[in-house]
């Protein structure tokens, strides 16, 4: 019998809807749809048995819902970077603490040499996380499901 796929959500805050374009300095030259093939890369053949789904909101209360349907759905786990939400949603928070669901949070760029904006240091989705990857642009979403496959399957 086939084996059931990981699935995997990958949620994307405010401001992310435009990657590639927004402030490329900071967050790289490349969009999302760099990230599928990256997986494949990574995973190999393993890549197979994982099954990617997308989403990206500029809302509080649309990432909520949107994470509460992940875990109504059964979803294995999630990859999120929930953009300025990180550092200031309690409610995010919240979710995560409840739903319980294996989570990676991820950064395109590095937080912790951002000290100029201290704000940014503080994460409240890190705390519900298995682990944080940040700083290698769009290649961390790809890094952050091997990292998931690894420990869910691995
Ligand atoms: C970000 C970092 C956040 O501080 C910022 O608000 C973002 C993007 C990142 O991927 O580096 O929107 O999450």
């Amino acid at each position: 019998m086939a084996k059931k796929k990981l699935r995997i959500l990958v949620v994307n805050g405010p401001n992310l809807g435009h990657l590639g374009v927004r402030q490329p300095e900071i967050y790289g030259t490349q969009g999302m749809d760099a990230v599928p093939g990256m997986v494949c890369d990574l995973l190999g053949k393993n890549a197979a048995e994982v099954s990617l789904e997308f989403f990206q909101s500029n809302s509080e209360g649309g990432i909520i819902d949107r994470l509460t349907k992940a875990w109504e759905d059964k979803v294995d786990a999630l990859v999120v970077n929930a953009g300025a939400y990180t550092h200031t949603s309690l409610a995010l928070a919240d979710c995560l603490a409840w739903i319980k669901l294996p989570c990676v949070e991820v950064h395109l760029s590095n937080l912790a040499a951002r000290t100029d904006d201290p704000l940014r240091q503080r994460s409240f989705v890190g705390r519900h996380s298995i682990g944080v990857i940040a700083g290698f642009g769009i290649l961390g979403y790809g890094l952050a499901v091997q990292a998931l496959w690894k420990r869910l399957r691995g």
